[in-house]
């Protein structure tokens, strides 16, 4: 690995730690100095997870696993037996994997990527363990399981998944009755069934290390001799059964393509705590190698802001810590039922060594804690107390203050939009949380006088009505526009009909499900690029748009012809993915060419970012990020990836940041914001919206009320759109009440840009149109390419020819206009320009 490298790996090391969520630790961790022999068991000891599949996956050159990463940090292991013989099992269950691919190739013919993203590698089951007559002392049993989901598939209520399978159990069972110390550490993306530990007696640790990218294994080495110390929270209620979460009823059933949200508003904890449903380990919860204590120390109301202050304090003696300190409110009960409460800010202390304080601010908007009436389609602020909790978990709070106001309040009118065409059931908890009477520290009156009501206008606004003059210049390029010498408005006056059609479709899909255009490769690997047909005359340039949210991801190492480097296609396309090439082929080495690497860093996932609850390290990652797309070529990331985790199963939960609005905003603005402070460089936040599934992911159709809509799944959203200016935003494969989100006018011109003021573009996830290249990959309803236009959808991706002529049926036939294609053209040339491209 290049020096480059390493210092990345550092960098993720040097992050990893404060999303690791210590869940349970009996004093054991960290280990005693002289602790230096590991019992290592489990699958994840070797196939160490650094992140998911799909999309959200990253081509490196190599992982560290668990085993290699203990084995560095100078610990003996004790069980190479058990390792090499599951290395054996594995091999061997991967070989049957190639093989029933290479069968389902014959029989169906379908195209390689779908197979094999139908058939995910699978954990093998590991030899049992043999009971010992005496327990071991002088080890310390040390057992991974690891989990791995992905694009295209959610995940399964069953055992090797959510569930432990029954070996795992044997086994942590057969070593906790062996060991002395047993800790049990979970590589998972996101949620498990945790019983285990509460049935199996002698576990004395578990720590979930999540999907840390490539320093997986180093982090719980450096965890496990205190090096650094764990000091993550979660950021999604793990529940004590699969069937106390509220979606779990209908998830998994996928007889009809209608998912209704029965829960409306009661996502996560909002459903848990106002249902009186104890977790197994709640929300926000995350234990240290040390105690805190936490005291209020004042709160106050200014310029319609609420801050809270308080001081944490290290009270341990041995080690240094970091606490995050949560800020919950209850707000009163009026015409509009309110969850027992609801995180409104949230803040993380320094390392804090024993001893030593810190006062933490938190602060939130007054009108923040509004409820969308959608009979009043308005948001309101209910008279009454509300209630103010601060805490380490929203099981673990106490009521500190209160703000009470005087007489309801409209903080912002609106019209209904995304109505639900349905009855959907009233879900009010049958004890409602009571704010009265609470005594608290401190408590201030509201002047409801002073909340203005925000009135939202859909008129067409000044800039999108401007109208665009055809044929007065002819000479105006590109480079005019970015230089300053002529307006965006100019140059699209001067393009045709077709050419403006063109823009608005990205380059295309070659190879098998591959995506990028052989005739414009810019960066192999990248997801896909706009078009260059408008270079040469225009001098448009193309911008490139890689994955994310894990890292880039590039295909790592293609070849170049040595005589005028250009970029050897291989037959299936640039797959950036991990084990494609032993079934698709490895492709043919070229004569004549030499080899290109792209080296990039996967970093920890999207659901471990959130549990840092640390804006400094989406700053850091997000520099490494966007040095690696500098060095490539990469204009868009396609991330952050933001979508609300409204069941643990759905297969891209790990790329998401939490079941709450406030920490999916706060985690997608930082790392917007971390990314696009590096010139040249963008994000296109994704899946707008409520894009809560994966299997049947093109047809799904979320039944969903708008105040759930507006309050839980656009909130996170519309605070990356306010607080963070994102270059672009990815509209979702479902549908939304009956419309696709690509085609949803409502969604992305009305709510999106006259409710939110969003400037940039709006770009399709990939082959949302059925003119896609995954026609084929399943799903029968898809986007129409002219209305995406008219709904402001400004670009299609990958592209298609037949996306092209289909707007340009809808432009003849007067279904689109040329304004509102225009509209759309508008934004790409400013996204290209806002982006620094050139050439
Ligand atoms: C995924 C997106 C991704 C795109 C490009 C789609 O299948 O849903 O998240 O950005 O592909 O790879």
């Amino acid at each position: 690995m290049s020096e480059n490298g390493r210092n990345a790996v550092d960098i993720v090391r040097s992050v990893a730690p404060e999303g690791v969520v210590l869940l349970e630790n009996n004093g054991i961790l960290p280990l005693s100095e002289n602790q230096k022999k590991i019992a290592l068991y489990g699958a994840g000891a070797l196939l160490t997870m650094k992140g998911g599949t799909g999309s959200g996956d990253v081509d490196v050159e190599h992982v560290v696993n668990i085993l290699e990463a203990l084995e560095t940090e100078g610990f003996t292991i004790t069980t190479k037996d058990w390792l090499n013989d599951y290395q054996r099992r594995h091999e061997e269950g991967e070989d049957r994997r190639y093989a029933q691919m290479d069968r389902e190739l014959e029989q169906t013919g379908d195209p390689l990527m779908s197979i094999f993203l139908r058939n995910p590698q699978v954990l093998v089951d590991g030899a049992d363990i043999e009971p010992v007559d005496e327990k071991i002392t002088d080890e310390v049993a040390v057992y991974v399981i690891s989990r791995i989901s992905g694009e295209c598939a959610d995940r399964e209520m069953k055992e090797g998944d959510y569930l432990l399978t029954k070996a795992e159990y044997r086994q942590i069972k057969a070593i906790a009755a062996n060991y002395q110390d047993v800790i049990v550490v979970l590589n998972t993306g996101g949620v498990i069934d945790t019983n285990f530990y509460r049935e199996i007696e002698g576990i004395s640790a578990m720590l979930q290390i999540s999907q840390a990218g490539m320093a997986c294994g180093m982090v719980l080495a450096d965890l496990l001799t205190g090096k650094a110390v764990p000091s993550g929270h979660l950021t999604a209620t793990w529940a004590k059964q699969y069937a106390d979460y509220p979606a779990s009823k209908t998830f998994c059933d996928n007889s009809s393509n209608d998912k209704t949200y029965d829960e409306g508003i009661f996502v996560g904890y909002r459903y848990f705590d106002s249902f009186q449903i104890e977790p197994a380990y709640a929300f926000g919860y995350g234990k240290s190698y040390t105690e805190f204590a936490w005291d209020f120390q004042g709160m106050e109301v200014k310029d319609e802001k609420i801050s809270v202050e308080v001081k944490v304090t290290n009270c341990g003696k041995c080690y240094p810590g970091k606490e995050v300190i949560q800020a919950y409110v209850s707000a009163p009960q009026g015409e509009l039922v309110k969850p027992y409460q609801e995180l409104r800010a949230f803040a993380k202390t320094k390392l804090l060594a024993p001893g030593e304080s810190e006062v933490l601010t938190l602060q939130w908007g007054v009108r923040e804690m509004a409820s969308y009436s959608e009979a009043w389609a308005a948001y309101i602020l209910e008279a009454g107390r509300y209630l103010i909790r601060i805490g380490n978990s929203s099981r673990n709070t106490q009521p500190v203050a209160a703000v009470r106001l005087g007489w309801d309040v409209i903080t912002t009118r609106l019209e209904n939009k995304l109505a639900v065409r349905q009855e959907l059931p009233e879900i009010r908890p049958e004890k409602c949380a009571d704010t009265e009477g609470i005594p608290v520290l401190m408590e201030i009156d509201l002047n409801a006088e002073e909340l203005h009501t925000e009135v939202i206008s859909y008129e067409e606004s000044e800039e999108s009505s401007q109208g665009i003059k055809s044929g007065e210049n002819t000479s105006w390029s590109y480079l005019d526009v970015k230089n300053g010498k002529a307006s965006v408005e100019e140059l699209l006056g001067q393009l045709s009909a077709e050419e403006t059609v063109a823009l608005c479709v990205g380059a295309g899909a070659i190879g098998n499900g591959a995506v990028i255009d052989g005739t414009s490769i810019k960066v192999p690997g990248a997801g896909g690029e706009t078009t260059s047909m408008l270079l040469r005359k225009w001098g448009v340039p193309a911008a490139v748009l890689a994955d994310g949210p894990a890292g880039l991801r590039l295909m790592r190492k293609y070849q170049v012809r040595n005589a005028d480097n250009s970029v050897v296609v291989p037959p299936n396309g640039f797959l950036a993915l991990t084990g494609f090439e032993r079934f698709a082929g490895k492709p043919p080495v070229e004569p004549d060419c030499h080899y290109i690497e792209q080296n990039t860093t996967a970093v920890p996932i999207g659901s471990m970012m959130a549990q840092t609850w640390n804006p400094q390290m989406f700053c850091e990652i997000g520099n490494l990020v966007s040095g690696e797309m500098k060095k490539y070529g990469v204009n868009i990331w396609l991330a952050p990836a933001m979508n609300i985790h409204r069941d643990p199963l759905c297969g891209r939960n790990f790329e998401y940041y939490s079941e709450d609005p406030l920490v999916t905003g706060v985690c997608a603005a930082e790392m917007t914001k971390a990314i696009q402070s590096t010139k040249g460089c963008g994000v296109a936040v994704k899946h707008f919206a409520a894009n809560s599934q994966e299997t049947n992911r093109f047809d799904e159709n979320s039944v969903v009320s708008e105040r759930a809509l507006r309050e839980i799944y656009l909130r996170g959203f519309e605070r990356v759109i306010k607080e963070a200016d994102p270059t672009m935003l990815m509209s979702s494969y479902n549908l939304i009440n009956g419309t696709h989100t690509a085609n949803s006018k409502e969604l992305l011109t009305d709510i999106l840009r006259k409710e939110w003021g969003f400037k940039g573009t709006v770009v399709t996830d990939w082959g949302t149109t059925k003119n896609g290249m995954r026609a084929g990959w399943g799903g029968k309803s898809r986007s129409f390419p002219g209305v995406c236009m008219s709904s402001g959808n400004d670009l299609i991706m990958p592209g298609n020819p037949k996306d092209r002529e289909e707007i340009a049926d809808a432009l003849e036939s007067g279904t689109l206009s040329m304004a509102e294609l225009r509209k759309c053209a508008r934004n790409i040339i400013k996204l290209l320009i806002r982006l620094d491209i050139e050439k």
